[in-house]
């Protein structure tokens, strides 16, 4: 399926507002996505024609680091590679601005995730306690330098 990356608009909102729902146990806020959405780092995947959203990555840069602070991708479509291209892209972005350290936290059973992040390279570098709630996990930190 032909597919392609764009900014994140705020006309999305809805359509990821109901992804974040089906997708996570404590989805985000519109407001926090919002925030994103000035944030300058949030990318869309959309099919070729702009007619549904396929998944979504979020980043924020802060003293050179980029925190990758959300990925979700939509249940029909994953394990197609589609996480993984959305991780491509805002890596390459960073990197063209020659940041080259990247962060990120995610849920201790997220293996799916865990194993995505490592493909990259990412490495844990510590746990947080107890930092998600519904349900209460740990957090797992992960880094990758460049
Ligand atoms: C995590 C998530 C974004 C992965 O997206 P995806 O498009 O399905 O992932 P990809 O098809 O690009 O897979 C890339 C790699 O990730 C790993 N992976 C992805 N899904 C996996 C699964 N269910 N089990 C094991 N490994 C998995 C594999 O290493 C895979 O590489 P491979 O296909 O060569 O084995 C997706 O499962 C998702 O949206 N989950 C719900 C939201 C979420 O947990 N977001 C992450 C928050 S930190």
């Amino acid at each position: 399926m032909g597919t392609e990356i764009r900014k994140m608009t705020l006309e999305d909102l809805p359509e990821i507002m109901k992804m974040e729902k089906e997708l996570f146990t404590a989805p985000w806020s519109e407001y926090m996505f919002f925030k994103e959405i000035k944030s300058q780092y949030a990318y869309v995947l959309v099919n070729k024609n702009n007619e549904q959203i396929i998944g979504y990555v979020c980043g924020l840069k802060l003293f050179g680091e980029l925190s990758i602070t959300n990925l979700a991708v939509k249940k029909e479509f994953q394990r197609c590679g589609f996480g993984e291209k959305l991780i491509k892209y805002i890596i390459n972005k960073l990197l063209e601005e020659k940041c080259f350290k990247f962060f990120l936290e995610v849920r201790e059973s997220n293996h799916p995730a865990i194993k995505l992040y490592e493909k990259f390279g990412f490495e844990q570098i510590g746990i947080q306690v107890n930092y998600y709630n519904n349900p209460v996990e740990n957090a797992v930190m992960m880094k990758l330098n460049l």
